[in-house]
């Protein structure tokens, strides 16, 4: 934390309080209040986290009106254009970019961490197979915490990095089985030889009777895919991700934790929900409709990926995704496939209309990524899975950062109280 550099005067009850000022290096200055209920009895209202930082953090930078995502100081159009998402990874979880020989240490740990305890393989089949793959992912990512006590100790530092290690490794496992076992294919082990997303998609679409060849083309695609989500400073993800971590829950806990906030369709789902949307309009004749729902007020349907918490402009992932979009359906020559057209129609319509130009809606990174991975072959059931296992690494490294922080607390929220005063109790035969 760095020295207030001004002050805010809040004045209630004609009682002034002088509140310190902090100066990022990037982004608005923050007013301190952690000492107005101490000095002033009064709680701070803040629902949603809208104008609140819960942090200090240096590892990502997010400019929602510029449409600007930083890792480390580092635009994320050059990482997704020069860099690969191991190195991504590297990058969040130790600060800097790494040079050639620490990177090859990194990639070949990542890489001997992929297989995991055999006897998990029981624990996967002891879901329906028409589980979910995310219910799947956080019982068996909550689950790597009894497979795994020599790393769950969160005071001893090499232990916290072996977790680290193990969860970035693991999880496109773990993804890859919750996936097979849903199609009831047999599991396949991960290989040593194939790159992170090329072992991902061999672990999907391989099977025993045949040999796979993933073409590197869609490795690099899914590659992007996991570089351009491995990290969004405190979304509700990674804030979970942090609170659970608060009390000193064990990392595999707090990860399986920030799984289950991603799975809803506010977040990470959104992908899945998007592709569904896109099916659920099916002609470009039927958008006007769909576009009149979103606007309706009396309607709960929202535009499935379209929006932002932060952005207020373009998503800079978004812009990258559609390039990769582009390349992969050309690729598997689908250019012309009735999704897309819906796709690439509703963009324009929503772009032009009021509106959405209006309130700075803009497409976000899941708008595109469902029409990329449904090319690829996967159901949108793996959707949001793909997104847990490409933001294990911010998880990890915002943990990592939190539990070096001497100022880590408890979270612990207050509350603008709306219930019953003090009441006496009434006996059942007076009610
Ligand atoms: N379609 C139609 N209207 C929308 C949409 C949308 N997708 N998103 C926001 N709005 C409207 C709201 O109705 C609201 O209108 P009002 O001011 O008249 O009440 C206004 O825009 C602001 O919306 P909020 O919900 O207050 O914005 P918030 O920042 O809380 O929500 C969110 C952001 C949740 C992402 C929202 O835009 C949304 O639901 N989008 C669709 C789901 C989605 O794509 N999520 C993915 C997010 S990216 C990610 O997690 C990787």
């Amino acid at each position: 934390m760095t020295d207030a550099t001004k002050s805010a005067t809040l004045t209630i009850d004609g009682n002034a309080y002088e509140l310190p000022m902090y100066s990022p290096t990037s982004g608005p200055d923050v007013v301190d209040i952690r000492k107005l209920y101490a000095q002033a009895g009064v709680f701070t209202y803040d629902p949603g986290f809208t104008s609140t930082a819960s942090c200090d953090s240096t590892i990502t930078f997010i400019d929602g009106d510029k449409g600007e995502l930083l890792h480390r100081g580092y635009p994320i159009d050059q990482l997704a254009a020069k860099s690969h998402y191991l190195e991504v990874c590297y990058l969040l979880l130790y600060g800097e970019l790494p040079s050639a020989k620490d990177l090859e240490v990194f990639e070949s740990t990542i890489t001997r961490h992929t297989m995991i305890h055999e006897q998990m393989h029981n624990f996967f089949r002891g879901f329906r197979r028409d589980a979910h793959p995310m219910a799947t992912m956080v019982g068996v990512v909550g689950a790597m915490s009894a497979f795994y006590h020599d790393s769950t100790d969160i005071s001893d530092e090499r232990q916290r990095e072996i977790a680290s290690h193990r969860l970035i490794a693991k999880m496109p496992t773990i993804a890859a089985m919750a996936y097979k076992y849903s199609v009831g294919q047999p599991f396949v082990y991960p290989r040593n030889d194939l790159d992170y997303a090329a072992n991902f998609l061999h672990m999907c679409f391989a099977v025993p009777a045949e040999e796979y060849v993933v073409d590197p083309i869609l490795a690099r695609a899914m590659d992007r895919i996991f570089t351009l989500h491995a990290d969004h400073e405190q979304n509700a993800s990674t804030s979970t991700v942090r609170l659970a971590s608060s009390s000193g829950a064990n990392p595999f806990a707090c990860i399986a934790a920030g799984i289950a906030c991603l799975w809803g369709p506010a977040h990470g789902g959104a992908n899945q929900a998007c592709l569904e949307m896109l099916k659920e309009i099916g002609t470009p004749d039927r958008i006007p409709e769909f576009i009149a729902r979103a606007k309706d007020k009396n309607d709960p349907f929202r535009l499935m990926g379209f929006g932002h918490r932060v952005y207020k402009n373009f998503d800079p992932r978004a812009t990258v995704m559609k390039q990769s979009a582009d390349e992969v359906l050309e690729l598997l020559g689908v250019e012309n496939n009735p999704i897309l057209q819906v796709a690439k129609e509703l963009e324009t319509a929503a772009l032009n209309d009021p509106y959405f130009a209006d309130k700075k809606l803009f497409p976000n990174v899941d708008f595109y990524s469902g029409i990329i991975l449904e090319a690829m072959g996967f159901p949108t059931s793996m959707f949001t899975p793909i997104f847990a296992v490409s933001r294990t690494v911010g998880w990890i490294s915002q943990w990592k950062e939190q539990l070096a922080d001497p100022q880590m607390k408890i979270g612990r929220p207050r509350q603008l109280y709306q219930g019953s005063v003090t009441r006496d109790y009434i006996d059942i035969e007076n009610r």
